[in-house]
């Protein structure tokens, strides 16, 4: 990972290694996958299935084999399962929502979830939430319960949490869909390069009919996303973004719409990003994903345990399930919170004193995040927010692990959160209250 050269100015004016832990947000390339990129870039760039020279027959043998190496990476089968290419997450979502807009019937998602495997659906019809408990774990029960009043098409759930690192049992979940004649979409933002995922057969009652997932958080550079899509149903909606390459053929007075996912790529798609996400999933394989859940499980393990005691030290709050005996179902995703300052000024501090990249805020999941810092009625919020007043969000500071993580930089992270705890770094800095709410004056 050539970004591993990279290294900071701090405020102190030593030069320190970068430690990056913003991987939930997005992932760096390995060389590899620069060099696939590369490769395309200077030695067969052109449009793929468009042209008879030799450039484009190459570019697309190279954008062929990238779709089958997506469907492989999750044990898909394309003459049943499509993958489709998309931007992103949340347009791999939004197509899904697409897709079933016509299928009778509700979407059922989930508090966990983040913006993109929720507002999709709510732009197309009414959904329903399943409720999380105080640690960000889906209630099984109440999805059993709102699966069992009937009428919901699909249920959407993400594969792990952005926020918390939980994995919901999305084999069960999709046990739970099927039984009640639902389909279910897993949101693969944050699992794919993390965990293996199998879809399973078409067919078995722990298949996943809908799998979303993004290269620039699995090692790929931003741009091209996918969806994973039933292959009869995506064959039955109506274009997604109809327009060039979409078609079979067309007259003045009609359009008659290719098969998928033709039929919903309309213009020239993301083809490096997408060439470059094959490489990436090939880099993955290389390394063996058992192997890279391994690693991260280990460095989660260490996390807990040293959250643990930076929570009895100084009374950090790790949210999500944090018990240390929690390590094995969890992604190496750590949300907290540092007693009397705010997640800005703890990433900020972290930045500025140790090199090391956090993020923070609510993650582009605001439900989650009031569940989880007990904010109860956020009432006062939407209206403030709603009125145009500056508004000071609540939210929390996010390690996110990755890949080339370790021990040592764990333990650099911990260390830096207690003494920043400690007040170490104040300096000029405003040490302040979490969460002032609207109304309240700040300190
Ligand atoms: N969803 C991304 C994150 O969690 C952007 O940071």
């Amino acid at each position: 990972f050539p970004i591993l050269e990279r290294s900071i100015r701090c405020e102190d004016g030593r030069e320190r290694p970068l430690v990056y832990m913003d991987h939930g947000a997005s992932t760096h390339a390995p060389r590899p996958v620069l060099e696939a990129v590369m490769q395309l870039m200077t030695r067969h760039y052109a449009n793929v299935h468009r042209g008879n020279h030799t450039l484009s027959q190459e570019a697309s043998d190279l954008w062929d084999e990238a779709i089958l190496q997506i469907a492989g990476f999750v044990g898909a089968d394309p003459a049943k399962q499509v993958p489709i290419i998309v931007g992103n997450t949340t347009q791999a979502n939004d197509l899904a929502a697409h897709l079933m807009e016509n299928v009778p019937g509700r979407v059922l998602t989930t508090l966990m979830e983040h913006h993109s495997n929720d507002l999709p659906y709510r732009a197309r019809g009414r959904v329903l939430h399943a409720g999380v408990d105080e640690e960000g774990r889906i209630d099984l029960e109440d999805v059993e319960a709102k699966l069992e009043q009937g009428g919901v098409k699909l249920l959407a759930v993400s594969g792990a949490s952005n926020v918390t690192g939980y994995m919901p049992p999305i084999h069960k979940m999709a046990r739970m869909a099927h039984a009640h004649g639902a389909r279910i979409l897993v949101d693969g933002a944050q699992l794919l390069a993390h965990a293996p995922i199998d879809v399973k057969p078409v067919g078995h009652k722990e298949h996943i009919d809908f799998l979303s997932g993004a290269g620039h958080k699995a090692y790929a550079p931003f741009g091209a996303g996918f969806l994973l899509a039933p292959r009869d149903i995506a064959d039955q909606a109506a274009p997604y973004t109809p327009g060039g390459g979409t078609v079979k053929w067309v007259t003045a007075e009609s359009a008659l719409f290719a098969d998928s996912p033709d039929r919903h790529q309309g213009g020239t798609p993301n083809i490096t990003g997408t060439i470059a996400l094959a490489a990436a999933l090939r880099y993955l394989e290389r390394i063996g994903m058992e192997s890279v859940r391994r690693h991260e499980q280990e460095l989660v393990r260490q996390g807990l345990k040293r959250f643990a005691e930076l929570h009895d030290e100084h009374g950090v709050e790790l949210l999500g399930p944090h018990k240390p005996k929690e390590w094995k179902d969890r992604l190496g995703v750590f949300a907290f919170l540092v007693p009397e300052y705010r997640h800005a000024g703890v990433s900020v501090r972290l930045d500025r004193h140790y090199a090391i990249a956090t993020r923070n805020g609510c993650f582009c999941a605001h439900p989650l995040l009031h569940r989880l810092l007990r904010l109860g009625d956020t009432s006062q919020y939407t209206k403030a927010i709603a009125a145009g007043q500056h508004v000071e969000l609540p939210g929390a500071t996010r390690a996110t692990l990755g890949l080339y993580n370790t021990d040592h930089e764990v333990d650099v992270l911990c260390d830096a959160i207690g003494a920043i705890a400690q007040g170490k770094h104040d300096g000029p800095l405003r040490k302040a209250r979490v969460v002032p709410r609207p109304g309240q004056e700040s300190s």
